[in-house]
């Protein structure tokens, strides 16, 4: 059994991680760590933690004698020195995506984690989707061949103007590095290289800011909007496949919308995944060669059915299945975000 402490303890936490560490036989919480004292209370409450395993301060939970491994799901700009300083006290980690607020944090990350030896995991969380893992067999199968096309959308729309959200940090680039662009961009970034084995070798990106103006959180007026709302790029990758993303949190009727349509010289992939129908993903495959000319709906194998934090054990305890991502994916997935932005401020091509 792994003894995890998680720090911050807000949604990720609360619908994702804190539930698979509950459902996992490998896994037990056994401190949690949130700024927000009050939180930290009800959490603790909630999850039966005992106060002197309850910490608003970070470092006092990764020196804590009693965790083994630590779980971090606070917003970006924490990421970067609590994995360093996880990686430093020699203590396994995970971390959500996107890594870090740029490139040069994302490095330091690297550098802590090849220095202690530790494993760190990204929180790519869509790699664990049954209907992405069951492609990526497919695909590595040959069931496609050479790849001429992709095209991917993610799609939420908590950020139309009637929604009246608040300036969270989402929206604030010193807490969260990118908009749209890290906060769901770099989601499909990952999956598509993680489904179709792609590496991106030149990206041109446009990007938006539809709102620049909301309400701050402690009520004194207006503040700027200084990241991006809607992030459309086009990518090549290393073996010629033309990508095209669009990304927004403007898109009504979207809850949680992602599709992805891969045409390879034998036959396609459309995987999609949209929370407002049944919120379940799935895969349809066209196939060159059959007479049957049209799309089905592949059945997922149950053998690609996963959780997560069940796999976040394994891989803490060493025997990962090598399709969790690792810090070097969060440094890649980060140096990809920083060469979009580049091309955003710039309007050129940029190679990564
Ligand atoms: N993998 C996914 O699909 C997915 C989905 C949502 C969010 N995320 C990522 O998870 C992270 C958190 O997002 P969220 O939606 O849960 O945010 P949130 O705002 O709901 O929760 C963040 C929590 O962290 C706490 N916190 C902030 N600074 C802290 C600090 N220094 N020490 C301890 N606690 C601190 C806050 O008080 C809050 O409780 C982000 O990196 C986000 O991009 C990933």
């Amino acid at each position: 059994m792994l003894r995890v402490g998680s720090i911050g303890l807000g949604g990720i936490s609360t619908w994702v991680h804190v539930p698979g560490i509950m459902k996992s036989p490998d896994l037990q919480l056994v401190a949690i760590c949130d700024i927000d004292a009050e939180k930290l209370k009800a959490k603790a409450e909630e999850y039966h933690i005992p106060e002197d395993h309850c910490f608003t301060d970070y470092h006092d939970l990764i020196n804590c004698p009693d965790v083994d491994i630590v779980d971090i799901s606070t917003p970006n700009d924490f990421h970067a020195e609590m994995a360093v300083y996880a990686a430093e006290r020699g203590r396994n980690f995970c971390v959500e995506k996107p890594i870090t607020l740029n490139l040069e944090q994302a490095e330091a990350i690297q550098k802590a984690v090849d220095a202690s030896g530790v494993t760190g995991m990204v929180c790519f969380s869509y790699r664990y989707k049954a209907a992405a893992r069951y492609a990526k067999a497919l695909i590595e199968q040959g069931k496609l061949g050479k790849i001429y096309h992709i095209n991917a959308q993610y799609y939420q729309a908590w950020g139309l103007p009637d929604r009246n959200c608040k300036l969270v940090w989402r929206f604030v680039k010193e807490h969260t590095g990118t908009g749209a662009l890290g906060d769901l961009g770099c989601h499909v970034l990952d999956l598509v290289s993680f489904m179709t084995g792609e590496e991106y070798k030149n990206v041109v990106a446009h990007h938006k800011t539809f709102v620049h103006e909301r309400e701050k959180l402690d009520g004194s007026g207006m503040g700027p909007v200084d990241v991006d709302d809607q992030s459309d790029y086009l990518c090549e990758t290393e073996s010629g496949a033309a990508c095209s993303f669009q990304i927004s949190r403007f898109t009504a009727g979207r809850g949680n919308y992602q599709r992805i349509e891969i045409y390879g010289e034998k036959g396609a992939f459309v995987y999609s995944l949209d929370a407002l129908q049944d919120g379940v993903d799935t895969l349809d495959y066209y196939d060159e060669s059959s007479d049957e000319k049209q799309y089905i709906r592949l059945e997922i194998p149950e053998e690609y059915v996963v959780d997560q934090m069940q796999c976040y054990a394994d891989l803490m305890a060493g025997h990962g299945d090598g399709w969790d991502a690792l810090i070097a994916d969060g440094v890649k997935s980060q140096r990809i975000l920083d060469a979009l932005c580049k091309s955003a401020n710039e309007g050129c091509w940029v190679t990564i």
